[in-house]
């Protein structure tokens, strides 16, 4: 720790226990955005979210309403000289499912030797917490801040942040600020402090195939009538090639290719490809030909079924042919493609393959844009800064697979560059069973963050 810092560490280390019970309570509540059931868990989160904000120290602490699960704003402005930073995190989280699976519940909040064990831990809410921490810390000690923050943690990342587009187009007068910083992605292979410079962009469609009425014996019609699972089996396999190339007419016309500099860039940190085979118990790694691991799971696009069904699911065997099949499709995508004309491109082509003797509708379920940071901006450099000084190494600079559906948005309706500081260890489980947060990942991010305010006092504006 810096010098500079001693004061803020020494309270961070007399408030640990107390941080920790904190943290404890807001992974209690169940805020589940995908499921209508847990509606006011998302909302006592919401509120949860607006004291913790207030009591922090923070200022006009705001439970929206979006007719979505509720957006959470607080600020703190009274540094008239210095620049204006809006933090951007998400208190909702997935689903739960498999239950089963987990080795404790997953709203029961655990700590095993460094880890804390629970549905939100590291994806987003850890993250959203440390950042309150973070201004609690330093509010505490100093009694302000050095920088403007305002902060904006929504409740619906998880379910493509439908509500969030058409909040920041309404409050963009109130949302000026000169950079925004998203804590919700993870560190490299081995726990190394990482910036994200890239995140993918997302299409979400669901493929419905319809054929009578009710299931048919299958002795009796079979041979006569087309098979709605079969007809989908058959469209799904018509997607890709075995050269792991999307089949789907234009697909990459807008694909930006990766540059000599980005693929030397990616090749060169520092990756264990076998240790990551051997991690996920895969007899081999596939993807796309012509592009490596790293490249095929950041920088290029993809199109993966997540979830098929259709006829009997039971044990044993009932000869049937189901009266409908469905599938949910998406594709990760990457500048410069479009989500809505990938989805166009999709239906039209499934519309071609589709077989004859049922009907095959295409549906969009949700999208995203893909975004990008500058490397040289000076927000980036400043996160580098604060990261080297308190992870004790320069941060790697990497490209992630996943997505955050607003970061794209801050760009195109507040125009503002984003720089991604996430905290998760790389294997963390998000959206999986068992999701944990290193604590020491999670303490370590509160002095960052400090660190950060301090770095872009001297932002060119
Ligand atoms: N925080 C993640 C995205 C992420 C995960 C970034 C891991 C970097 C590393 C985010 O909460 C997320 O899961 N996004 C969804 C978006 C979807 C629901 C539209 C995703 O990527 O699947
Ligand atoms: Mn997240
Ligand atoms: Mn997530």
């Amino acid at each position: 720790m810096a010098h500079l810092d001693a004061d803020i560490d020494a309270h961070l280390r007399a408030t640990e226990d107390a941080r920790l019970e904190s943290y404890k309570a807001f992974l209690r509540i169940p805020s589940i955005s995908a499921l209508p059931d847990h509606a006011d868990d998302c909302r006592h989160a919401a509120r949860w979210l607006a004291d913790a904000l207030t009591e922090a120290g923070l200022e006009h602490a705001e439970v929206a309403e979006t007719g979505g699960p509720p957006i959470v704003y607080a600020d703190w402005l009274h540094a008239p000289d210095a620049p204006t930073i809006l933090v951007y995190g998400h208190y909702d989280v997935q689903p739960v499912d498999p239950i089963d699976l987990w080795t404790s519940p997953p709203f029961e909040p655990v700590v095993v030797g460094d880890r804390i064990l629970a549905r939100g831990a590291a994806d987003d809410k850890g993250q959203v917490h440390a950042h309150i921490m973070a201004a609690a810390a330093i509010l505490a000690t100093r009694g302000r801040l050095p920088v403007n923050v305002k902060y904006v943690f929504e409740g619906e990342e998880e379910s493509t942040s439908a509500h969030l587009g058409p909040w920041l187009t309404a409050e963009r007068d109130r949302l000026a600020a000169d950079v925004v910083i998203i804590s919700d992605t993870g560190f490299f292979e081995g726990n190394l402090p990482s910036i994200t410079l890239s995140l993918r962009g997302i299409m979400y469609a669901q493929i419905d195939v319809v054929g009578t009425d009710v299931d048919l014996h299958s002795g009796v019609y079979g041979g006569a009538v087309q098979n709605p699972a079969n007809a989908l089996s058959q469209i799904i396999a018509g997607l890709k090639g075995p050269d792991g190339r999307i089949r789907i007419p234009g697909f990459y016309d807008d694909v930006v290719p990766l540059s000599e500099e980005d693929r030397s860039a990616i090749a060169a940190l520092p990756f264990d490809e076998a240790l990551y085979q051997a991690d996920l118990g895969l007899p081999a790694l596939v993807g796309e030909v012509g592009y490596t691991t790293l490249e095929r799971r950041g920088s290029r696009p993809t199109l993966d079924v997540n979830g098929l069904w259709g006829g009997f699911q039971g044990e044993g065997s009932k000869t049937i042919i189901p009266a409908h099949a469905h599938a949910k499709v998406s594709c990760r995508l990457v500048t410069a493609q479009n989500p809505v004309r990938v989805f166009e491109a999709l239906r039209a082509y499934v519309e071609e393959i589709a077989p004859p003797g049922v009907r095959t509708t295409v549906t969009l379920l949700g999208s995203g844009d893909p975004s990008l940071t500058p490397l040289d901006h000076p927000a980036t450099r400043a996160a580098a800064r604060a990261l080297e000084a308190t992870f004790g190494r320069t941060p790697l600079y990497i490209r992630e697979g996943g997505s955050i559906p607003v970061c794209a948005s801050f760009g195109s309706i507040l125009g503002l560059p984003v720089v991604l500081l996430g905290f998760m260890p790389p294997d963390a489980h998000a959206h999986a069973p068992n999701e944990w947060m290193d604590l020491g990942n999670y303490e370590t991010s509160i002095r960052t963050i400090a660190r950060l305010w301090a770095e872009l006092v001297d932002l060119p504006r």
